[in-house]
This record gives C-alpha cells, structure tokens and sequence, in this order.
C-alpha cells in the first residue's frame, strides 16, 4: 500500500531532511585518510542527538549502528569499523534521520585522499545518475522512467546498476511501497502521484552487477571485486516537480 503525504507531512520530513545533509556537510570535511568509519559512526550518533533527531537504522532488524559505512568493493551496509580509511578508498555513508516520527534517508560517497581518474569517473556518474532518476519522478511519469534514466546514462558510461537493492517509498517506516529500482523499461511500471515520498539511491558499479553478501548477513559487495558507489536523495513528487528533501542546496531542477 502505497501512503500519499501532505503538504504538512513532506515538510516534517524535509525537516528532518535537513539534519541529514547538514550532517553530510560535517562528514565531508572529516573524511580523510586515517580516520575510522567508526568515528564517523559516533560523530553521527552525537550530532543528531544535539539536533533532537535519532538514527533510525539503529536497531532496525538489529542492525546495530547509526550509519552504513560501505567501502571500496562494498556496495552497501558495510559496518563501522575501527580499522582507518586510507588514501585512494571511497567510502558511502548512509543513514536516516527520524525527527519526531518522521524520516530522511540519504547515502554520499565520498572520496579519502587522492583517488585515480577511473574512481572519480565512478563517483561522477553515480552522482549524475541519481540526478537524472530524480528529474523523471514526477506526476504522470513511471517507476520505469526513473530506472530507464539511470541504467541507460551509467551503461552508456561504461559501468553497471546493481539489481539486488532499490530505492523505497518513505515517511514513519523506513521502508514503505513502492520499490523503485534503479534499472527498467521507459513507460513501464506504477504511475506516479503527487504526494508520494521516495528515496532513489544508485548503487554503481566499475563492473559487474552481481552483489553476494558477507558472513554477517549484512554487507554486500561486488562479486568481481570492482568498486561501488552510491548517492541517495529522499524527494516528494509535487506538482511543481520533484522536490528534494534531503538537500540544503537550491532544487536543481
Ligand atoms: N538506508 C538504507 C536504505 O536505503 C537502509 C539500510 S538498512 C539498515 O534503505 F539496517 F541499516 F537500516
Ligand atoms: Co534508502
């Protein structure tokens, strides 16, 4: 069942929206070689206790950290962990934000040190494909245009969409109908509708698609090796356009 938002109810998330990319904003500039996930991990921890706000991910299906911390091959939940970042990684943090009931979710790569060509290519199209998918979610258009947008635009650059996670509706739950995945057929799919909050969230990879999963149940990572990366928005689906709630910057669309 897919719960349509109000006006009053995208502005409670978007709210909660800004914590989360202001606590980007500081993680941005505490990323460098040498520094722990787990750091990051904690700095999250205070920085929205200090902000009224909790992190939602803790404790969910007893997931038992405030963030995701994925690393280099690791396409998503990667632990914090106490083992440092080093030059040329990249690493995604995830996480969403609940304020008073209501949630944010958005994920960043960020590269540590100096990284090669290849992987700010890697970051550059997985930033520019996440914009991409968020200017097809608009009233009238479906789920497929969004995937459509995304997968033609990251294989014509030479790299692949994971199939194995997608992006989600939001509100109280983190994880509300529909599933938007990242890959599809332009014209295919649910319409969309005004009032409706997503998160769209590309997970790229250098080369293959295919993810397994590590031992803790948790982590996934790239079966061949290569690298991942990942931005994620939380939008709304207005009927001006789509509004991004994660975002402290002016709507670029
Ligand atoms: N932020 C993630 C998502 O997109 C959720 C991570 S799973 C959790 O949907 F257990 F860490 F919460
Ligand atoms: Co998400």
């Amino acid at each position: 069942m897919i719960k349509l938002k109000s006006m009053n109810e995208i502005n409670k998330m978007r709210k909660a929206g800004e914590i989360l990319a202001r606590c980007h904003k500081e993680i941005e500039k505490m990323i460098r070689p040498g520094i722990t996930t787990h750091e990051i991990d904690q700095f999250v921890e205070e920085f929205l206790a200090e902000h009224g706000a909790t992190p939602e991910q803790k404790g969910y299906k007893g997931y038992r950290y405030a963030t995701c911390a994925s690393i280099n091959d690791e396409i998503c939940h990667g632990f914090p962990r106490k083992q440092p970042l080093q030059n040329g990684d990249i690493v995604t943090i995830d996480m969403v934000v609940n304020l008073n009931g209501w949630l944010a979710d958005s994920a960043w790569s960020y590269p540590v040190g100096d990284i090669s060509d290849e992987t700010k290519k890697l970051l550059e199209v997985t930033k520019k494909a996440l914009y991409l998918g968020i200017r097809e979610a608009r009233v009238g258009n479906r789920i497929g245009d969004i995937g459509h947008a995304i997968q033609t635009y990251a294989e014509g650059e030479g790299f692949s969409v994971v199939r194995d996670f997608v992006g989600h509706g939001i509100g109280q739950y983190m994880h509300e109908d529909p599933q938007i995945p990242h890959y599809g057929v332009k014209g295919k799919g649910l319409r969309l509708k005004e009032g409706m909050v997503l998160t769209i969230e590309p997970m790229i990879n250098v080369g293959d698609f295919r993810s397994r999963l590590d031992d803790n149940g948790w982590t996934a990572r790239t079966v061949d090796g290569s690298l991942s990366a990942q931005y994620e928005h939380t939008i709304a689906i207005t009927k001006e356009g789509p509004l991004i709630l994660t975002t402290l910057e002016e709507q670029p669309l």
